[in-house]
């Protein structure tokens, strides 16, 4: 059976600051999915990440449906309401166009979606960020699906030693979606020297070579791209599908016990590192750090079994622990160099203004040349 996955997320308004939405703004986009979506979707899972609300659907009609993505814009513009009676930071923020038209891109929401042939057993993996950008997948992507030092699957499945095909995204890119498509293993260097710059070059989707099926989704949209300015941070979701032709579980969570440094935390200019979180989990320190989520499913004709947390483990205690000393390591050299993002990546255009008019202070100083 051919089915699609949808993936739609927003930062809608949260308590406290950009902590978590609302129980009460959770429970009125909830609500809206379920009862306006059916005859619509086939199942749905709406949770959140820190500050993001992001609504799971499942249906047949393929990836960049009308209909299914106005229902996931109307629930945030019907939560937008609860968000802005209850005084919520930041009620509707990500909500960027007035009015609908066609689908969410472009229009502030990030989307992950994919249609595909379901396999007999069929698990997959629905990772959600916050404080952070959609670059952040680029380390675990590329571990997970290209390095046999992370994989082993590369090596012991014939299948998967075929290697898979990247397509990344040029984000910069305003007019238009600008794409390359490389493959591992030959393009290896390409790729990595593309995702070394995860601002500017992100995985949009991964595919087994052997099988031509598609792996990995991710929402690859920049907030500030959109808007000409910076709204927020991007918080991009992702979705995975693990086992038989593609990575293990186990191979696709392996990356995220680094804690990776990403793009994000205090007032999206920061570079923090990424912490594996359970889900459901708030932001706190230095208005982060970073989180990653991920939900674990089992989908047949549609129908969801799960989630079940994949970071809900002893083990990812001591990742978070480890993840905590190196934030405040980080934090220990406030806004000197690696700490602070790029210029050109700060979510305030202040220092920009403040270096413009320090400009004007400048003065050549005239050197007395020797006789
Ligand atoms: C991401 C997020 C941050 C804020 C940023 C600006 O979820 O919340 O990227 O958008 O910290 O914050 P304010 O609105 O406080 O200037
Ligand atoms: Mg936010
Ligand atoms: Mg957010």
């Amino acid at each position: 059976m051919k089915i699609t996955i949808s993936v739609i997320k927003a930062d809608i308004g949260s308590v406290g600051g950009h902590i978590a939405p609302s129980e009460k703004l959770l429970q009125t986009v909830k609500q809206y999915v379920v009862e306006t979506g059916k005859g619509l979707l086939i199942d749905n899972y709406v949770s959140f990440t820190g500050d993001d609300i992001a609504i799971l659907m499942t249906h047949t009609h393929g990836e960049g449906n009308e209909k299914v993505h106005k229902l996931a814009w109307d629930a945030f513009v019907t939560g937008t309401a609860v968000a802005k009676s209850q005084g919520l930071y930041g009620a509707g923020q990500d909500l960027l166009k007035d009015a609908f038209s066609g689908n969410v891109h472009g229009m502030g929401p990030a989307v992950a979606e994919m249609e595909f042939e379901e396999r007999p057993g069929e698990p997959f993996l629905f990772f959600a960020a916050d404080k952070t950008d959609p670059g952040a997948y680029n380390f675990p992507l590329y571990l997970a699906f290209a390095d046999a030092m992370n994989t082993p699957g590369l090596m012991l499945s014939p299948k998967m030693a075929k290697g898979f095909k990247f397509v990344i995204m040029d984000v910069n890119h305003t007019e238009g979606d600008r794409v390359v498509e490389l493959q591992a293993p030959e393009d290896m260097y390409d790729i990595a020297t593309l995702l070394r710059d995860p601002e500017r070059y992100v995985v949009e989707s991964v595919w087994s070579r052997a099988a031509g099926t598609q792996a990995v989704s991710v929402a690859t949209s920049r907030l500030h791209n959109i808007a000409g300015k910076y709204t927020g941070k991007d918080d991009p979701v992702m979705l995975v599908r693990s086992q038989m032709d593609f990575p293990a579980t186990g191979e696709v969570l392996q990356p995220f016990a680094v804690g990776h440094f990403v793009a994000g935390g205090m007032r999206g200019s920061h570079n923090m590192p990424i912490m594996p979180v359970k889900l459901n989990t708030t932001i706190s320190y230095f208005d982060g750090p970073p989180i990653v989520s991920c939900a674990s499913f089992s989908i047949r004709n549609g129908k969801l079994t799960g989630p079940v947390d994949a970071f809900d483990h002893p083990f990812w205690d001591r990742v978070r622990d480890h993840v905590s000393d190196k934030a405040m390591e980080m934090r220990k050299q406030g806004f000197f160099g690696a700490a602070m993002l790029t210029m050109n990546e700060l979510e305030y255009t202040g220092i920009i203004e403040k270096i413009a008019s320090i400009d004007k202070k400048f003065a050549l100083r005239t050197v007395q040349k020797a006789a």
